[in-house]
């Protein structure tokens, strides 16, 4: 009996320390990807743009859902759960829309997308950092 809780204990801190580290990861490869994706287009590198792209994508996925996302929201915030998911869903649109652009050659309506991912960022930072 006690080694079981001894056990469950563990398991909950492991499990602690995991989710710890997708927010971690999931942040920090958006935020390198728009870093790339900045950089891009102040330089006109279109490869740099789409790299950054992906990154954004990959870092927006493994943050997306639901469930992972209300975790991190205060608890007097977790009823805006839906508005949080909103701004994921949001990044995954405007990564398909600035990506189709640029296969368009269209860089101003790209560079609009990208000025949308930052402001979905700041919709969720906003519900949980209180601003
Ligand atoms: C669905 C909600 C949500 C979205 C969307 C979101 N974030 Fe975050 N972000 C968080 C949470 C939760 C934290 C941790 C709490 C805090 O820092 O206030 C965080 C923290 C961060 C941090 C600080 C990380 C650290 O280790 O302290 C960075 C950098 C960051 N986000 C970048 C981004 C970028 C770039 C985007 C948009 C491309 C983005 N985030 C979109 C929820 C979100």
């Amino acid at each position: 009996m006690k080694f079981g809780k001894i056990l469950l204990a563990c398991c909950l801190i492991i499990g602690a320390a995991k989710a710890e580290d997708v927010l971690k990861k999931s942040m920090s490869m958006m935020e390198q990807g728009m870093t790339q994706i900045q950089q891009g287009f102040l330089n006109n590198n279109i490869e740099l743009i789409r790299s950054g792209s992906k990154l954004v994508d990959q870092g927006n996925n493994l943050f997306s859902d639901k469930k992972v996302i209300a975790t991190y929201l205060p608890a007097d915030k977790k009823h805006m759960v839906n508005v949080a998911e909103n701004a994921a869903k949001r990044i995954s649109l405007d990564v398909n829309v600035l990506e189709l652009n640029l296969d368009e050659k269209a860089y101003i309506n790209a560079a609009n997308a990208y000025s949308d991912m930052l402001n979905a960022c700041a919709r969720c930072h906003s519900i949980v950092r209180k601003w």
